[in-house]
């Protein structure tokens, strides 16, 4: 069938359909999205990081006539649940339940169009996920252990790494097990100084627990020869993958939490698996609810499995979810296509801090889905961490109108003015309207490259472009003033209106349906294929529908409205000099140096700063400096910090340095001023 109607075309073309034709039945597309955690609300960054790309991959697809199907669900499980629910007086099922369906509406609202939306706490989650730990452990791939972990007596509860709290040994400033935010270093819970559980305060103990470790070490050689067969994954994956092969350690698996699957060994009753254990298989158990033929979706070799996500998910889905796919017998994934981080007006999304905007907040919002779409596709992080502002939706919408629903609505009303709205007869074809011609035929070939290569960004740009070529076309040809090219003109220019209908619907699928249904056209735009974008296959006589405004610019006032209820760049960015001001900077004199005893990051100095004495402060410098390139050095000095307790010492004040790649720098004054002395 498709061989037939591509022999119709010049060579290239048919080469390109054969090359094509041959995918088409080879391959079927298993996409998925990182399962989204069921506890945070998701935001803009999530939509664009990992969910909406592979919708706009699988749209592409499916008009290019491949089978795709698109897994997503929310991901349950872990202490974070069980928290969250027990603050709010709910069981986590309960929680869970509640959650589920929020996350579901705000994607179904943004239009993704899941082949199934599930949760990993499923029957068939549970199940799959016990079938796959027994696969690994007749294997020899489990092995038991003891570990030390914090335990709360007051919560009765182990603490995962984010649940202690406490003081960061390397700066001093509140931290969680995991990492410091300040300062930006990993830690372990073991190394916080006053650790503490972030429930309730208490002070947690140490306590010992068994626990089940993948031996991931075993995987390394197999692993490492896949991943370096897989040429075409993004460097970004690929060299990320490969670096982690040589530091591969054993894994934790289990946890001492309820909610979670269970774990079916003696011994192991009261322990879950590890939510990062039952997630991706996730992946497997949604397909089985909502496909049939799950099995052989999962274990074929015609699949092409394709994640998306975050790149803080990389480790996981290039080396510990694979290494359990082995071992099951599943397929492995053919591509992993990870993003950078979007931020929101220069800083990161938190929740915690209020930066940023939720997809709920968003749908509240006059605009429909196609703007957001659109917008955060142009700001994409597909190769670098991006910046979600208004400034830019704002930018990006009002493209969309300019160019897009600028060119479809001229050339219809011209249509309207001229034909009464029927597509009129082209004559002789003109050298101009020859290279028209020629660019609707080559349009959807050079555009699915980028969308092949998840490209999105680029090739949003490349359609627009074809617009915009439009829009030359008109102001060139004239065709209200010129009555000859009149026919020709917008005979191809609502051929281009067409094109741009097909080539737009993975991005913007309901636009793209309405510039469909105001060409006249039957069905769903979504159901068309691809190459017919290089046809001019609306025909003459055709009564096209009343045009009228696609895409509604936004204005400057609506902007300074959102930025204000939100927080925007103006806003966040600045400080004002009395705030500043608020800031004690001071020169102070190294006099004298020590370690702290039993905390081997940290030193006690002793300063001189003038007017206001001596002051002493704990700073984790000890890696960085020798004691007595310290000695006699003149510093960088915040006075007026409030104090705090490190390891029994009372620190007073900070001093001020940098850091990048592991290196530390003090902030040094370089010349002799009086210690004391206020720094501006
Ligand atoms: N919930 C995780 C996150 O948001 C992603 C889980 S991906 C899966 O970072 F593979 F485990 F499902
Ligand atoms: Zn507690």
């Amino acid at each position: 069938m498709i061989l037939i109607f591509s022999i119709e075309f010049s060579e290239s073309y048919i080469n390109f359909h054969v090359y094509n034709s041959l995918e088409v039945f080879l391959f079927r597309y298993l996409v998925t999205s990182a399962l989204p955690y069921i506890n945070a609300r998701p935001h803009l960054g999530h939509l664009i990081g990992s969910l909406l790309p592979p919708d706009i991959y699988v749209r592409y697809l499916r008009l290019k006539g491949e089978e795709a199907i698109y897994i997503c669900g929310t991901d349950e499980h872990g202490t974070a649940t069980e928290i969250a629910a027990e603050k709010a007086g709910v069981t986590p099922q309960e929680w869970c339940d509640r959650y589920y369906k929020l996350h579901k509406e705000d994607y179904e609202w943004f239009l993704l169009d899941f082949t199934g939306f599930g949760r990993t706490s499923s029957p068939s989650n549970h199940e799959l996920t016990q079938y796959v730990f027994k696969k690994l452990y007749k294997q020899g791939y489990i092995f038991e252990k003891s570990v030390r972990q914090f335990y709360c007596p007051n919560c009765k509860r182990f603490l995962p790494d984010r649940f202690v709290k406490g003081i960061c040994p390397h700066c001093g400033a509140e931290a969680t097990g995991d990492q410091c935010e300040s300062c930006g270093k990993l830690l372990e819970p073991e190394e916080l100084l006053e650790p503490r559980c972030a429930v309730c305060g208490s002070e947690p103990v140490l306590k010992e627990s068994k626990h089940l470790f993948l031996d991931l070490p075993k995987f390394a050689p197999k692993l490492k020869q896949w991943i370096k067969a897989n040429k075409h994954w993004p460097d970004n994956v690929r060299n990320w993958a490969l670096s982690l092969i040589p530091t591969l350690k054993p894994r934790g698996i289990t946890r001492d939490l309820k909610w979670g699957v269970k774990v079916p060994l003696k011994g192991f009753e009261d322990k879950v698996f590890y939510v990062w254990f039952d997630a991706p298989i996730g992946y497997i158990s949604i397909t089985k609810d909502f496909v049939p033929n799950w099995r052989k979706w999962w274990t074929s070799k015609d699949t092409r499995l394709v994640h998306f996500l975050g790149k803080d998910n990389i480790p996981f889905h290039t080396i510990i979810f694979p290494s359990c796919l082995m071992a099951a017998g599943f397929i492995l994934p053919y591509n992993v296509i990870a993003a950078e981080y979007l931020n929101y007006e220069g800083k990161k999304f938190s929740k915690s801090k209020g930066v940023g905007v939720t997809l709920e907040d968003a749908r509240k919002l006059p605009y429909p889905p196609d703007y957001w779409r659109y917008a955060l596709v142009s700001m994409s992080p597909e190769t670098h961490d991006s910046d979600f502002s208004w400034k830019g939706f704002q930018e990006s919408v009002n493209e969309l109108a300019d160019v897009l629903g600028n060119f479809v609505n001229r050339t219809m009303v011209l249509t309207y003015k001229y034909f009464d709205g029927k597509v009129p007869e082209p004559g002789n074809l003109s050298k101009e309207d020859k290279r028209i011609v020629k660019m609707i035929e080559r349009a959807p070939t050079e555009i699915a490259m980028d969308f092949e290569r998840a490209r999105f960004r680029e090739a949003q740009k490349s359609v627009l472009e074809l617009a915009r070529e439009g829009n030359a076309y008109l102001n060139d040809q004239e065709p209200w003033k010129n009555e000859k090219v009149r026919a020709n003109v917008l005979f191809l220019s609502l051929n281009i209106c067409r094109s741009l209908s097909i080539l737009f619907s993975p991005v913007i699928p309901q636009l793209s349906q309405e510039i469909w249904e105001l060409l006249g056209e039957k069905g769903r735009v979504k159901e068309q294929r691809w190459d017919d974008a290089g046809k001019l296959l609306l025909k003459p006589g055709k009564k096209l529908k009343k045009p009228k405004i696609l895409v509604k610019k936004i204005d400057d006032k609506e902007v300074s409205k959102y930025e204000e209820k939100f927080g925007g760049a103006k806003m966040a960015d600045t400080v004002s000099f009395e705030e500043f001001k608020k800031v004690d900077l001071r020169a102070a004199l190294v006099k004298e140096v020590e370690d702290v005893s039993g905390a081997d990051k940290l030193y006690r100095i002793a300063l001189d700063v003038g007017e206001l004495g001596s002051r002493t402060v704990v700073a984790g410098l000890r890696k960085y400096y020798k004691k007595e390139e310290l000695k006699g050095k003149l510093l960088v000095y915040v006075s007026n910090l409030q104090p705090k307790k490190i390891f029994g010492l009372e620190s007073r004040g900070m001093l001020l340095a940098g850091e990048s790649d592991g290196k530390v720098s003090l902030a040094i004054l370089d010349r002799g001023i009086k210690p004391g002395s206020r720094i501006y």
